[in-house]
C-alpha cells in the first residue's frame, strides 16, 4: 500500500473515530443539559383498591431501574414498564415493612433478580441489603439517599432522589408514611410492647421538624398512600405535593409544639386494616398471604 493510501485510510480512521466521539459526546451533553434525551425515568404506579403508590424510575443512560413500595397486584405493571424501556428492575426499596397490603418486593425480586433494599432494622426475613441513614442507592445518574424517618414505623426511610442529568441538588423525595399529602402517618400500627402509640408520634415528629421539613419547598413530594388509604385521615387524592405545599397547608404540620402535635396524631384515628397481623407476618416473611377462610 502506498504512503498516500495509508494516509488516507488512517485520515478517514481518524474522521471515523472524531464522528463516534462527537455522538457520545452529544449523547453526554444531552444527558447533562434540559433537552436531554436519556433523562431519568420516573412513573408512579398507583393501586386504588388499597390506595397505595409506588414508583418506578433510574437512570436510562446507566440502564438502572428500581420499584420503591411496590403493591403485590402490580408486579406484572413493573416488569411490562420497564421493558417498554428496555431496561431491567435491579433495584426493589420499601420505605418501610407495610402493615396495610402484601408488599410486592419477594415476588419482583424472584422475577427480575433485583436486590431488595429495606431500612436497617426492618425485622424482615428475607435477603436484603439493610440500609442505615444516609445511605445511597446507586443507579446511575439516578441516586436514591435514605432519610430515616421513623415514627409510622420504627424503620422507617423516606428516598431523596437525585438526577444528575438535571442537577446536583435532589429533586423529589418519596416519603412514604411518614408524610402524606395532607396528614402525616398515623403512628400506632407499628406501635407495640417497646413503641406506644405516643412514642411513635414523638419519633414521628422529629422526623419531620429535623428531617424532612428541612428540605427546601420546592422538592417534589411523592408519598406511598392517597386518599382512601387507611394509613391517613382525610388524605388527599391527589398523589403528589411538594414540601413548601404541605409545611403551609397541611392540617398534621400546624402544631408548633411536640405536644400539640401528638395530641392531634393520635386522635381519629381510622380503623385498623383489614388482616393487619398476617398481612405484617407475610411482609417480614417475604411469603404470600394465606387466604382467609
Ligand atoms: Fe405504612
Amino acid at each position: 500500500m502506498l504512503r498516500s493510501e495509508r494516509r488516507g485510510l488512517h485520515g478517514l480512521t481518524e474522521a471515523f473515530r472524531n464522528l463516534i466521539g462527537r455522538i457520545e459526546n452529544l449523547l453526554w451533553l444531552n444527558a447533562r443539559g434540559p433537552r436531554s434525551l436519556v433523562v431519568m425515568f420516573f412513573r408512579q404506579l398507583l393501586n386504588d383498591d388499597t390506595a397505595c403508590a409506588s414508583y418506578l424510575l433510574g437512570c436510562k443512560t446507566k440502564q438502572r431501574f428500581a420499584v420503591v413500595d411496590p403493591h403485590v397486584d402490580l408486579v406484572d405493571e413493573y416488569i411490562a414498564l420497564a421493558g417498554t424501556q428496555g431496561i431491567p428492575i435491579v433495584a426493589v426499596l420499601e420505605t418501610h415493612v407495610q402493615a396495610d397490603h402484601v408488599s410486592g418486593l419477594p415476588v419482583l425480586v424472584e422475577r427480575t433478580g433485583a436486590t431488595a433494599y429495606l431500612p436497617a432494622g426492618a425485622g424482615v426475613e428475607f435477603e436484603h441489603i439493610p440500609l442505615g441513614d444516609g445511605a445511597v442507592v446507586d443507579l446511575g445518574n439516578t441516586k436514591l439517599r435514605a432519610i430515616a424517618t421513623p415514627g409510622h414505623a420504627p424503620a422507617h426511610h423516606a428516598y431523596l432522589v437525585t438526577d444528575l442529568t438535571r442537577g446536583e441538588e435532589p429533586w423529589m423525595v418519596l416519603t412514604g408514611d411518614a408524610l402524606l399529602v395532607g396528614d402525616a402517618g398515623r403512628p400506632d400500627l407499628h406501635a407495640g410492647d417497646a413503641d406506644s402509640a405516643e412514642s411513635m408520634a414523638r419519633s414521628l415528629y422529629r422526623s419531620l421538624t429535623e428531617r424532612l421539613l428541612s428540605l427546601p419547598d420546592h422538592l417534589l413530594l411523592y408519598p406511598a398512600h392517597y386518599s382512601g388509604s387507611v394509613c391517613g385521615r382525610g388524605l388527599s387524592a391527589n398523589p403528589a405535593s411538594t414540601i413548601g405545599f404541605e409545611r403551609s397547608h397541611s392540617p398534621a404540620l400546624r402544631f408548633d409544639s411536640e405536644e400539640a402535635f401528638v395530641e392531634a396524631l393520635l386522635q381519629d384515628l381510622p380503623p385498623a386494616p383489614e388482616r393487619q397481623p398476617e398481612i405484617v407476618a407475610a411482609n417480614r416473611s417475604g411469603r404470600p398471604l394465606v387466604p382467609s377462610g
